[in-house]
């Protein structure tokens, strides 16, 4: 049973980083502005299948009061596309992997999350080799991703 008007995954490469962090930030967001949706997070590659998110990720969303309490990684399966109204990618190559195996009657469910801002950046960039700044970047490109999506809901949904 649930009373969610609509459903979002979240989607990186490794589902550690970006999209746990992703639906991190939007479960507080959606909460925050009364929005029932049903969130979640997965990874175009199976590498970390089962794993918490990074550290590095946690700590810096942590810090900026997110909770990371049960993420559980996991890979994008053929199911996803019909299951959630919104399959939002971190980057352009996850928008080419999610298209290369989403059936054709699903597609327009694909975008990237930074489509919906008016930033001129419209990816969030794979911090996974870098430092403790690029988590930071992230966050605040996920955080304005997550405004400009809950604003489109609003209008749209709500
Ligand atoms: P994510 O970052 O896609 O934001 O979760 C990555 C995590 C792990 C790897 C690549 C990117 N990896 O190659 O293991």
């Amino acid at each position: 049973m649930t009373d969610n008007k609509v459903s979002v995954l979240f989607v990186c490469l490794g589902n550690i980083c970006r999209s746990p962090s992703a639906e991190a930030v939007f479960k507080k967001k959606a909460n925050d502005n009364g929005l029932k949706i049903m969130i979640d997070s997965a990874g175009t590659a199976g590498y970390h299948k089962g794993t918490a998110p990074d550290q590095r990720s946690q700590a810096v969303g942590e810090n900026r009061g997110y909770s990371f309490a049960g993420l559980k990684c996991r890979k994008v399966i053929e199911q996803d596309f019909e299951e959630f109204d919104y399959i939002l990618g971190m980057d352009n190559e996850n928008i080419e992997n999610l298209l290369a195996v989403c059936p054709a009657k699903f597609q327009h469910k694909v975008a990237l999350l930074l489509s919906f801002t008016a930033s001129d950046d419209q990816e969030v960039p794979d911090p996974y080799y870098g430092g403790k700044a690029g988590f930071e970047y992230v966050l605040d490109l996920i955080e304005q991703g997550a405004d400009g999506f809950i604003e489109h809901l609003k209008t749209k949904h709500y």
